[in-house]
C-alpha cells in the first residue's frame, strides 16, 4: 500500500516522460526563483535594516544594466516555456496517420467505446502496448473530458462534434480513466480503466468476441435503411448527392467558395446539418438527420464512409447489391 503522494502519476506512454520533463522544468524554474527571491529578500531585509532611529538611507539610482538583465533573462525563460509547451502540444494534437482508431462516446455517466473491429466496451478501454491508438470522441449530452493520467493525455469530449487524441502505451497494466469535466451529479462516478495488453493478448482479446458487427458494416446497413444510398449511391446514379467513395480525407469545394477537408467532423456535420457546408454543384435537397440518428449511429455512418477509401471505382453501398432507393426516399421531395 502506497502511503505517500507521488509527485507525478505512473508513466505509461511515449508522451508521459516528455510531459514530465516539461513539468519538472517548470517546477524547477519556479522553485529556483522562489528560493532566490525569498533568499535575497531576507538577506536585504537584514543587511539594510534601520540601525538607528535617525538613520537616513543613501539615495539609490537606477541601473540600466541590471534592469536589462532582469528583463532579458525572464523573457528567454518564458519563451523557452512557450516554445517547449507549444511543440509538445502540437505533437499531442496531431494524430499520426497510422494509428489504430477507437470510437468513444461519452454520456451521463459512462464511456461507451467501440473498436473498428466491432468490440464494444463500457468504461473500459483495451489497447495493445507499443501501437499508436487514436481516440475519436464525441458526447451524447454535455461536455465530458477523457483523461488518462498515466498517459498524460486529456481532451474535452463535446456534444455536436468530434475531438480526438492519441497515445502509444509503453507498459502493460491497468490504468485509471477519468472524466475530467464536471458533467452533473454522477461526474465523479464516470470513471473506468484502460487495460494495456501485449499485442498478442490484445489480438486474442479482439478475436474473442467476433460476433459483434464492426461500425463500418453497421454503418453500411444504416446507409441502406436510411435511404442515403438513393442519392449517394453508385457513381452517377441519380447524381443528387456527391459520391462518397474516396471522399474521406479529400478536399471538398463548397458552394460558398470555400474548401474544406472531409474529416470526421465534416462528415458528421453534413449528416446532421446538410445545408451547412453544401458541396459545389449540388442543391440543398438533403433532409437533416438531426435527432433521427444517435451518436453511435453517426459514428457508424462516418466509419462506413471512411471505409470506402481505396475503392473509389466502387460505388458506395456496393457489396450489398441493394442500391435501390427505399420507398420513403422516392417519395421525398427532390426540390
Ligand atoms: Cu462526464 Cu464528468
Amino acid at each position: 500500500m502506497q502511503t505517500w503522494v507521488p509527485f507525478v502519476p505512473e508513466s505509461a506512454s511515449t508522451l508521459s516522460w516528455k510531459v514530465d520533463a516539461l513539468y519538472f522544468f517548470l517546477s524547477g524554474v519556479t522553485i529556483f526563483f522562489t528560493l532566490l527571491i525569498s533568499g535575497v529578500l531576507i538577506f536585504f531585509v537584514l543587511k539594510y535594516r534601520r540601525r538607528s532611529l535617525h538613520e537616513v538611507p543613501r539615495p539609490v539610482a537606477g541601473s540600466h544594466k541590471l534592469e536589462t538583465l532582469w528583463s532579458v533573462i525572464p523573457f528567454l525563460i518564458a519563451m523557452t516555456m512557450f516554445a517547449w509547451g507549444a511543440q509538445l502540444y502540437f505533437e499531442q494534437f496531431r494524430s499520426p496517420q497510422n494509428a489504430v482508431e477507437v470510437y468513444v462516446v461519452g454520456k451521463q455517466w459512462m464511456w461507451k467505446i467501440q473498436h473498428t473491429t466491432g468490440q464494444r466496451e463500457i468504461n473500459q478501454l483495451h489497447v495493445p502496448v507499443g501501437r499508436k491508438v487514436k481516440l475519436i470522441m464525441t458526447s451524447e449530452d454535455v461536455i465530458h473530458d477523457f483523461f488518462i493520467p498515466a498517459f498524460r493525455i486529456k481532451t474535452d469530449v463535446l456534444p455536436g462534434r468530434y475531438t480526438s487524441q492519441w497515445f502509444e502505451a509503453t507498459k502493460p497494466g491497468t490504468y485509471h480513466l477519468f472524466c475530467a469535466e464536471y458533467c452533473g451529479m454522477n461526474h465523479s462516478g464516470m470513471i473506468g480503466s484502460v487495460i494495456v495488453m501485449e499485442p498478442r493478448d490484445f489480438d486474442n482479446w479482439l478475436s474473442g468476441n467476433t460476433n459483434q458487427q464492426s461500425p463500418a458494416v453497421a454503418g453500411q446497413q444504416l446507409f441502406q435503411t436510411l435511404g442515403c444510398v438513393s442519392c449517394h449511391g453508385a457513381a452517377g446514379e441519380g447524381g443528387r448527392g456527391p459520391a462518397l467513395a474516396g471522399l474521406f480525407g479529400s478536399r471538398v469545394s463548397l458552394a460558398s467558395g470555400q474548401t474544406v477537408t472531409a474529416d470526421e467532423g465534416y462528415l458528421r456535420e453534413s449528416i446532421v446539418n446538410p445545408q451547412g457546408k453544401l458541396v459545389t454543384g449540388f442543391g440543398p435537397i438533403m433532409p437533416t438527420f438531426q435527432g433521427q440518428v444517435t451518436e453511435d449511429q453517426l459514428v457508424q455512418l462516418v466509419a462506413f464512409i471512411k471505409s470506402l477509401q481505396g475503392q473509389s471505382s466502387q460505388p458506395a453501398g456496393a457489396g450489398t447489391g441493394a442500391a435501390v432507393p427505399s420507398p420513403s426516399m422516392q417519395a421525398a421531395p427532390i426540390k
